[in-house]
């Protein structure tokens, strides 16, 4: 895919999100909208701001994820007009402007105050942000209803966004290589975090989140966020979850490697893989996404029981009686877009056997979804499964063994087409 043509691809991306937008202002009874990029807050007590990533909506329009203080203003019927905050400063740079196809949709003005534009003929006026940069704006300030409208528009990505997150999951997956090679050479957390780094030419505080970075038992850890700085004598497992954010768009990818003579945790990393596969091969229109989830389940019984870390159980009863939840306790994904858990993917509460869900609709074209099951030694969630009535199922030697590994977790990124499903992460590791 060339650039050119990603590029050419933008201008009907912006001419859909003008269609979307008019319809989501008329349905609420506005004439137009302004949206805030926003600002960083400063640290309390502190004269330091701390990382910038602009608001949803403005990076929707203008894949700007850095510009701070300016204002998009969207009308019934008129172009959009953008105001980028500009000032003669000699202490801050002002960021550049890439030229792009977008500049001919939107008009595009220079401010050198933070404060909101003058604005003229506005009809009803919405103005939504952060509420902490919204002050003295006028207009309605985000009003509920017109927030979720805004929200839905993200829901079926244009063939725009979905070229942009294949691009950030090619870009994530060299990354990906790179951790795997420094693990593998006996790297530490914190030289891991610099490999991917330099392949992916991302600082870490432009990545859509902090990178998750777990060799050994830190692998158990759902959210790990340090880096050690010595690597551990016997390196035994690595999970990595890291993505890369492009013209705003995140990806959202984990890789879990075994450690040398890691034979046991080995297979059970290539069980889980086929397990995933299995699950992004489900990912078509009209599946309810919750049964993906139960699926997952069904998956991870069946390798608790193949590998005999539990017996005298069948599948069923494995997740009827909530030990796949102690080896699997998180969802099996959400929505991925501009936010790497993107917006309005629970209009419904999740199911009670699965309370961290966080997408609970039906698969459509265009929704793009992230397949993330995982199998972990977490010991907090194993213990009262060791000492229960359960206990004697459960091999506990075994287990033992394997706390050392922390877990496992495989997570794609996978757009839903007309028929099937396309897996932008597996496309671009071939
Ligand atoms: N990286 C966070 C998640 O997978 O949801
Ligand atoms: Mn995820
Ligand atoms: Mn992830």
């Amino acid at each position: 895919m060339s650039d050119q043509y990603l590029l050419s691809r933008q201008l009907d991306h912006l001419a859909e999100l003008q269609t979307r937008y008019e319809r989501a202002l008329a349905d609420n009874g506005y004439d137009s909208l302004l949206i805030a990029s926003g600002a960083a807050p400063y640290r309390y007590g502190d004269d330091q701001a701390w990382h910038f990533q602009g608001y949803g909506p403005f990076l929707h329009w203008t894949g700007l994820a850095g510009q701070e203080n300016a204002w998009l203003w969207v009308r019934r019927g008129e172009k959009p007009v953008l105001w980028l905050y500009q000032p003669v400063d000699f202490w801050h740079a002002s960021p550049s402007l890439p030229e792009e196809p977008w500049q001919q949709f939107i008009e595009v003005r220079s401010h050198q105050e933070k404060d909101v534009p003058d604005l003229e003929n506005t009809g009803r006026l919405a103005v939504i942000g952060d509420p902490a940069c919204l002050g003295g704006a006028p207009g309605d300030h985000n009003p509920d209803e017109l927030l979720r409208a805004v929200e839905e528009t993200r829901v079926h990505k244009t063939g725009y966004e979905i070229e942009c997150l294949a691009f950030a999951n090619r870009a994530a997956l060299r990354g990906h290589r790179a951790a795997r090679e420094a693990f593998l050479a006996g790297e530490s957390e914190f030289g891991i975090s610099l490999a991917y780094q330099l392949a992916t030419q991302q600082r870490e505080a432009d990545a859509p989140y902090h990178s998750i970075i777990g060799l050994n038992e830190h692998a158990g850890t759902l959210h790990y966020q340090y880096y050690d700085t010595k690597a551990p004598a016997r390196p035994r497992s690595l999970l990595i979850d890291a993505g890369v954010r492009f013209r705003g768009y995140c990806s959202d990818i984990t890789r879990t490697t075994p450690g040398e003579g890691e034979g046991r945790f080995g297979a059970l990393v290539h069980g889980l893989d086929q397990v995933q596969q299995r699950l992004c091969d489900m990912v078509k229109p009209g599946v309810d996404y919750i049964d993906i989830h139960r699926k997952a389940h069904q998956g991870v019984a069946a390798l608790l029981s193949a590998t005999g870390m539990v017996s005298g159980l069948s599948d069923d009863s494995m997740v009827e009686q909530g030990v796949t939840r102690a080896f699997f306790p998180h969802g099996i994904g959400h929505y991925l877009g501009i936010q790497v858990h993107d917006v309005a993917g629970k209009p419904t509460a999740p199911p009670a056997d699965a309370p961290f869900l966080r997408l609970t609709r039906k698969l459509e074209e265009g929704m793009v979804v992230t397949i993330e099951p995982g199998l972990y030694f977490i010991p907090s969630l194993l213990q009262p499964l060791m000492e229960g009535a359960l206990a004697k199922h459960v091999n506990k030697s075994m287990l033992e063994e394997l706390r050392g590994c922390g877990g496992i977790r495989i997570e794609d990124n996978v757009a839903v087409t007309g028929t099937g499903a396309r897996n932008l992460t597996r496309e671009a590791e071939l």
